[in-house]
């Protein structure tokens, strides 16, 4: 945490007291710190991934911080069995499970062209297929046991623009957005509400050094694609995630947030290229401006 206004804290204490939550890739980067907010906020968090030493881990520094139980478990989110067997031990040990977040993912850069068929389908299998395995299995289990549950699903800004060289992890986002929108009215009658967020550039380990290895980090410097010339600090998606499993938001239901500091809308209108233009430059255009109109209501009048 640091001074900033929008990194501090944003619920009340005991905000997500009593509710259970998985969230699958819980024990790294963004993950990691939604699992430890929500655990601050009274919550019993399950994490979930393949490497069960950096489960373990991570549970062990957020139950010191927060003095909440946090569950580490490993699961490969493409694999159905395991996802079940998750969600049995996260029941077993904390007797129900009320929202999960399906936050686990894979990526890299790559020319489209330059992929195997085996590349892509790994990609695609940890984050449209790990996320539609988690939702089926914890959808059923509240369907069956006639409880209500909140899905968040954690996708990216390209699952609706699209974007080159990353191609499956923008099409696996975009499912899953499609998944949100699906399931929030036809689960709705079952009490089960889903939500997507659409992070922007957040530094984390597991993003950069796959999506921005060696010295591109700094030639294709994030900041300066921001409307905002920031990245986001991962307490201010942990505030927004917490916001969205909360009951505090109970009547949101399909909706994805975006919180990316403007950044895709920077990208998308058509006359955002004129941020280029000095200050000083203005009153220069805006004479070029007036005189053409003046010129054609001249032709006009005639
Ligand atoms: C082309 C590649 C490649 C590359 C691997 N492959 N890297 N092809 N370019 N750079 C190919 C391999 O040759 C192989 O295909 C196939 O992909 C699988 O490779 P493996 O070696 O088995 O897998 P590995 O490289 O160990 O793992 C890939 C991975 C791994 C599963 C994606 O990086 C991982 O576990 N990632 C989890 C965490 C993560 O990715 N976090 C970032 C999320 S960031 P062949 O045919 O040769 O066998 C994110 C942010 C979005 O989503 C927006 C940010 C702004
Ligand atoms: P990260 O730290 O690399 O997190 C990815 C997590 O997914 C890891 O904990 C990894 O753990 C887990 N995982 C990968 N494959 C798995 C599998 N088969 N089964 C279970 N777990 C698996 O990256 P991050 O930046 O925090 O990303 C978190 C989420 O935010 C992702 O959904 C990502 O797309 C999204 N996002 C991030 C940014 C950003 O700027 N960082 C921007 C937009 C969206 P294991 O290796 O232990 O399995």
């Amino acid at each position: 945490m640091n001074g900033k206004p929008f990194a501090q804290p944003m619920l009340k204490d005991g905000a997500l007291k009593g509710k259970v939550i998985v969230v699958t890739g819980g024990g790294t980067g963004l993950g990691k710190g939604m699992s430890a907010y929500f655990s601050e906020l009274g919550a019993k968090v399950a994490i979930a991934s393949r490497k069960i030493e950096v489960l373990e881990n991570a549970a062990a520094e957020i139950e010191s911080k927060t003095g909440n139980e946090v569950l580490p478990v490993q699961c490969d989110v493409s694999n159905y069995a395991d996802v079940e067997k998750m969600r049995e031990a996260v029941v077993n040990k904390f007797g129900t499970v009320d929202v999960l977040v399906n936050n686990a993912a894979g990526n890299f850069i790559s020319p489209t062209e330059r992929l195997s068929n085996r590349a892509f389908d790994i990609i695609v299998n940890i984050v449209l297929k790990g996320g539609y395995n988690c939702t089926l299995s914890f959808g059923k289990y509240w369907i069956g046991k006639k409880q209500p549950g909140t899905i968040l699903n954690i996708v990216t800004t390209y699952a609706w623009t699209g974007s080159a060289y990353v191609v499956p992890s923008a099409v696996s986002k975009a499912g899953m957005l499609a998944l949100t929108r699906s399931l929030a009215v036809e689960w709705a009658k079952y009490g089960i509400r889903l939500n997507a967020i659409a992070p922007g550039p957040f530094p984390t380990k597991g993003a950069w050094e796959r999506l921005l290895p060696g010295d591109l980090v700094e030639k294709f410097d994030f900041r300066k694609k921001v409307p905002l010339r920031r990245v986001g600090e991962h307490q201010e998606l942990a505030n927004l995630a917490a916001y969205l499993v909360s009951d505090f938001s109970a009547y949101i239901n399909g909706e994805v947030v975006t919180i990316d500091g403007g950044e895709w809308l920077q990208g998308a209108g058509q006359f955002n290229m004129l941020e280029a233009i000095p200050q000083e430059m203005w009153d220069q255009i805006e004479q070029a401006v007036r005189n053409a109109n003046k010129k054609n209501h001249k032709k006009e009048e005639k």
